[in-house]
């Protein structure tokens, strides 16, 4: 989180105080800095250099148009999952040529809104998307650009099950071993199977993964060509993990959840995992076939904010409780995957935030407190018996490392609007997506009320 630093006791987003976006566009808000976006994509390009990939941004991880338009300025391609996606990617300037389509559920709209505007290639992910792909392609007497996603049996044991993709009992991919004869030349029309695809999880710790997942896809590519098949790309998927926890150089971190240090925070450790997989794909490469990675997290996670309010402060049975103006609806990680995210007072005094050394943090003492959302279900919490500087109604708290998997996760679930964002460049702020209102939650549905 090199771009939000305390200063003076203050959060900063690059040279911004946090309290002024928090007073000009309200609260909870999602803050991006673009300073961060670029320079996680420098250090990507930097790990994965010997191999000159095409970087294609996972979509999902955080889909505002601000930011996708910032990513393709960066010279950044797309992974898009949905024909909602690729629309967002092409209003957002992505040349059709740099965008790549995965997802199980490709309906026949989106195949040939993607056939039309000419995209890079499908990720296809079963032998009847094959088989849509064909029918389609062949009416609008096109060729597709296919990959095949396959399912290698491969999964990390550090990647959480509910996110874990490249193991047998997931819904993804084409079992390795079904997948020899769907690059049988030939075998479709309107279809060149040229491509293979792998996506293991998210986010995937170890090296090791993504290198035994790249080996048993190098013996099927061994395979296709035995036969006279070929393939021009190979793509190892997303997944590269980014710290949650801690800021370099940080000797101890006061939550008392240790300080590991970034992996994108610091370039260090992503460059030894891309030094692990260039030289598993250094042959593959040195054939002339196109490497690509999907990275989502790796870009967007530590690139943005949450920054919320304390509504309330509560006594519980055993501890206080802090009720903030953001819950699940805005943040789900916390509810879905048990996630966990550093969360600090926005000005707590101190003279680095969560990050300062036990010499550092002084006299300001912490106390155990729940943090929680103002949404009807238990699992509403971001953070359990959390040791922070004791809570006030009204004050203003960060929620760190929330860039990915965040906004483009919210819900208006319990009817309650999402949030505004805002991009931060330098000293300059904006509003990269209204606040919703309420009537944006009801005008869909006012047509069907009866007896108006
Ligand atoms: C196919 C595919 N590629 C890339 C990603 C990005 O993963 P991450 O954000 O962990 O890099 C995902 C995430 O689910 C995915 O499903």
């Amino acid at each position: 989180m090199e771009h939000f630093n305390y200063l003076d006791g203050k959060l900063q987003v690059e040279g911004l105080p946090a309290d002024t976006i928090v007073d000009r566009f309200g609260s909870p808000v999602y803050v991006y800095s673009a300073q961060a976006l670029r320079d996680h994509v420098a250090v990507l390009q930097h790990a994965f250099a010997p191999l000159a990939p095409l970087i294609c941004y996972s979509v999902k991880s955080c889909s505002n148009l601000s930011v996708l338009q910032l990513l393709v300025r960066q010279g950044c391609g797309m992974d898009v999952v949905s024909g909602g996606e690729l629309q967002r990617a092409l209003a957002a300037g992505a040349p059709a040529a740099s965008i790549v389509f995965a997802g199980v559920g490709k309906s026949a709209d989106d195949i040939r809104l993607a056939l039309e505007c000419g995209i890079f290639m499908f990720n296809a992910e079963s032998e009847a998307e094959l088989e849509r792909i064909e029918a389609i392609a062949g009416e609008l007497k096109q060729r597709a650009r296919v990959a095949l996603r396959i399912n290698p049996d491969v999964a990390d044991p550090a990647t959480p099950d509910k996110t874990a993709t490249g193991g047998r009992h997931t819904k993804f991919g084409i079992p390795l071993t079904r997948a020899l004869p769907l690059y049988r030349p030939g075998r479709y029309r309107h279809v060149d199977v040229r491509g293979v695809h792998i996506h293991l999880g998210s986010p995937i710790p170890d090296a090791a993964t993504y290198v035994a997942g790249i080996e048993r896809v190098e013996r099927l590519i061994g395979q296709v060509e035995a036969l006279g098949g070929r393939i021009d790309s190979v793509n190892i998927g997303g997944g590269f993990p980014v710290s949650y926890d801690a800021k370099p150089g940080a000797a101890e971190d006061v939550t008392g959840h240790g300080s590991a240090l970034g992996v994108v925070d610091s370039a260090q450790p992503l460059d030894g995992m891309g030094r692990l997989i260039c030289a598993q794909l250094a042959r593959l490469h040195a054939q002339g076939k196109r490497i690509i990675i999907e990275p989502g997290r790796a870009i967007s996670a530590n690139a943005g904010v949450l920054l919320a309010t304390v509504e309330y402060k509560k006594q519980g049975w055993d501890r206080d409780i802090a009720i903030l103006d953001a819950g699940m609806n805005t943040l789900l990680r916390p509810a879905m995957y048990g996630a966990r995210h550093v969360i600090w007072p926005m000005a707590d005094g101190g003279a680095h935030g969560p990050w300062r050394t036990v010499a550092e943090r002084g006299g300001v003492a912490v106390v155990a407190v729940d943090v929680a959302g103002p949404i009807c279900e238990t699992g509403d919490v971001f953070a359990q018996a959390r040791p922070l500087p004791p809570l006030a109604a009204g004050q203003r708290l960060a929620v760190f490392s929330c860039g990915a998997y965040g906004m483009s996760m919210a819900s208006q679930y319990n009817s309650r609007p999402r949030p505004a964002e805002v991009m931060v460049d330098g000293e300059r702020m904006w509003e990269i997506r209204a606040r919703e209102s309420v009537a944006d939650l009801l005008t869909p549905e006012l047509a069907g009320l009866q007896g108006r």
